[in-house]
């Protein structure tokens, strides 16, 4: 059995995303702040026949994500899909005129840091299975800047930066990295927004490794 470690995995696009890869047989590794949260959406996948373990680390601490990811990997089985999409802090989500250069650096650490030092965790897994996926999700703000959403559309632009750099140089490994683009809001039931659907299209660009950005829908650029 291999691994997708989700990293940012809450009740919402997270625990969609362990149920569409679980059903193909992966182990899931569940990524984030909160070990009793975790645990209970790993018993609840448990319940439904799948592999799934909780891992509390919080993105902004590159030695608390990568040994959780290590972790993962020895417990669960090397992981061969990595998917980063955790849930952006509100205090990064404020207008450009009022964003200082302090107010930036945690979320460069949670878009940027966190993406490259949890690439690093697992990239010697993927070459070791000769195959892998890094898949990253981002909202509007990661294609089009939103000057009402300063940091992360700032720090969405270094992540995305990063994660087209990497899509080029891993695919003669047959590592594909790819990103997918949700402009507005994720909603239970709606035909593109909902959960489900996002897992779906994040099944689709794994099982593919065809291209590198996705829209959830079409955006003005
Ligand atoms: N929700 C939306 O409407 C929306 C819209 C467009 C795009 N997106 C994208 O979709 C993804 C999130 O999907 P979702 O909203 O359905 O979330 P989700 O999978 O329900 O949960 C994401 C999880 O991220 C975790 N997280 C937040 N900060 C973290 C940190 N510093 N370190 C580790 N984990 C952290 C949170 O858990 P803890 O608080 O317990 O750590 C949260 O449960 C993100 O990539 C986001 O950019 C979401």
């Amino acid at each position: 059995m291999t691994t997708i470690a989700i990293v940012g995995a809450g009740r919402g696009l997270g625990a969609a995303v362990a149920r569409r890869f679980g059903l193909e047989g992966f182990g899931i590794a569940l990524v984030s702040r909160n070990q009793e949260r975790l645990d209970a959406l790993a018993a609840d996948l448990a319940a439904e026949g799948l592999t799934a373990r909780g891992y509390a680390a919080d993105v902004r601490d590159p030695e608390a994500l990568a040994s959780v990811l290590e972790r993962a990997g020895q417990e669960l089985g090397a992981v061969e899909v990595l998917a980063y999409s955790p849930l952006p802090q509100k205090e990064f989500l404020r207008p450009v005129l009022e964003t200082t250069a302090a107010d930036l650096a945690g979320a460069v650490e949670f878009s940027v840091y966190g993406p490259v030092t949890a690439v690093h965790q697992v990239l010697q897994g993927m070459r070791f299975l000769k195959r892998g996926t890094v898949l990253f999700v981002n909202g509007g703000s990661g294609a089009r800047p939103n000057p009402n959403v300063a940091g992360t559309s700032i720090a969405f632009a270094g992540q995305g930066a990063y994660a087209r750099m990497m899509h080029e140089v891993l695919a003669p490994e047959n590592i594909h990295v790819g990103q997918l683009i949700i402009p507005g809001a994720i909603t239970p039931g709606h035909p593109t927004h909902d959960p489900g659907v996002l897992a779906e299209r994040l099944w689709r660009m794994h099982a593919d490794h065809r291209g590198f950005r996705v829209f959830a829908e079409d955006m003005d650029l």
